[in-house]
């Protein structure tokens, strides 16, 4: 069974030089750990960077948008077929900050779905409920559905929304199991507020096979402690 953790970094590190020591820290943290992909996806002018700084190691590049358009008239996008030339195997889609804060619809995470499978890179798609998974997935062929890696991440379990906490593992069961009947065989993801002291309750109650991971993706070393939660427990 595969074992999935993203590292969504978000709009952090404040600068390039800080972004290349942290995945540096990142990658000697996790030298010797097997059994486990591990995918970092900084802001977009760190790609290159980290890129550089993750050759030679096992970790992985993604990307936290993407267009669904290859090239043309569309100030400030970036393009599928640009991520992968940096080395981007992945792509968060619908991330809810994005929902919330760009205006981002499901129409527009349905195009990016189809977009970033026809590029051959894996779509992680974040949701909050099964209607915008079933929205998410329009048209996309079940015969694709094991390419895609799936998010159940509920926005109020961020850890920077106000008074936010990690969701119930049993309550992350039932969602993921409703889920599962949409998009099965692709893989499951839990997203907010993860940590090196919670992310087992979630392997062993949640269904899921690994995380979409915040905050804690930002100190190495709790990062590669909640890895290492993953593959031992
Ligand atoms: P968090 O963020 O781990 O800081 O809660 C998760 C995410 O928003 O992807």
């Amino acid at each position: 069974m595969e074992r999935l953790i993203i590292a969504n970094w978000k709009m952090n590190p404040k600068n390039l030089k800080a972004a290349f020591v942290l995945a540096g820290s990142v990658k000697r943290y996790l030298k010797d750990v097997r059994g486990v992909r591990v995918v970092i996806c900084p802001p977009f002018p760190y790609l290159a960077v980290v890129a550089r700084q993750l050759k030679h190691s096992s970790l992985e590049l993604g990307a936290q948008d993407a267009s669904w358009e290859p090239s043309g008239p569309h100030t400030g996008q970036i393009s599928l077929p640009m991520l992968k030339a940096l080395g981007c195997g992945f792509v968060i889609l619908g991330h809810s900050e994005l929902r919330a804060q760009s205006g981002e619809t499901d129409a527009m995470v349905n195009r990016k779905v189809h977009a970033t499978l026809k590029a051959g890179l894996v779509p992680i798609v974040c949701v909050e409920n099964a209607v915008q998974l079933i929205k998410d997935l329009r048209g996309v062929p079940r015969s694709s559905y094991a390419k895609i890696r799936v998010v159940y991440e509920p926005s109020w379990a961020i850890s920077t929304a106000k008074g936010a906490k990690p969701a119930d593992p049993k309550e992350v069961r039932r969602m993921v199991q409703k889920l599962d009947t949409i998009a099965s065989p692709a893989v499951f993801l839990y997203g907010g507020s993860v940590s090196s002291k919670n992310a087992g309750a979630f392997l062993k109650k949640g269904m899921v096979q690994g995380f979409l991971v915040g905050q804690a993706s930002l100190r190495p070393r709790e990062f590669a402690n909640l890895v290492k939660k993953a593959i031992f427990g």
